[in-house]
């Protein structure tokens, strides 16, 4: 496992780099929702809104949430990189079950709207969008500060 070990630098940025690209669907794909929540099924509008969140979830936020888990992933099972003995650890992981639990309801909502199906109001969204932000300030602040 040492050849893990010397691409530790790497599998970092490579780490950082995935999980930029998936934070920013995620804190984007709701605020689309909001819009699209006030605009008129079978409008031109709604439709465009449909393509928008398609491509978003397609090419960027599932990809980029898969590279988040195999680059991360990779950094578990490199030697004396984690100690499970530190509570940091766990809260991450944690928080990162919550974000990918958020990642999968988008995802469902994205085929409710995409079916002309939504119910929610754009209240709704717009509250929702918060929880995609203060995850991923909280998971930033437990890898880097690592408090206890
Ligand atoms: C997808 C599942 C994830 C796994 C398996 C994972 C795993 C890891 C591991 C093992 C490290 C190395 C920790 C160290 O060097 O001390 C790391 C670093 C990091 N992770 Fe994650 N992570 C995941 C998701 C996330 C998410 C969602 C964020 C932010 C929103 C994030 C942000 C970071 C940052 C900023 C670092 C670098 C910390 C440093 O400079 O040491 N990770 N991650």
């Amino acid at each position: 496992m040492d050849w893990l070990g010397d691409l530790y630098p790497w599998t970092k940025a490579f780490h950082v780099i995935s999980v930029i690209a998936w934070m920013a669907g995620m804190l984007y794909l709701p605020r689309l929702y909001v819009y699209h929540a006030a605009a008129e099924p079978g409008s031109a509008q709604s439709e465009t809104f449909k393509v928008m969140e398609r491509r978003l979830l397609r090419a960027i936020i599932n990809p980029a949430m898969i590279a988040a888990f195999i680059f991360g992933g990779l950094m578990l099972i490199t030697p004396d990189v984690i100690d499970w003995a530190n509570a940091w650890v766990w809260a991450k992981a944690v928080l990162v079950l919550i974000m990918t639990a958020m990642h999968g309801l988008f995802a469902r909502w994205r085929q409710e709207f995409a079916e002309d199906r939504n119910r929610r109001s754009a209240r709704f969204y717009r509250l929702v969008n918060e929880i995609p932000t203060l995850l991923m300030v909280a998971i930033v602040i437990l890898v880097v500060v690592k408090p206890g």
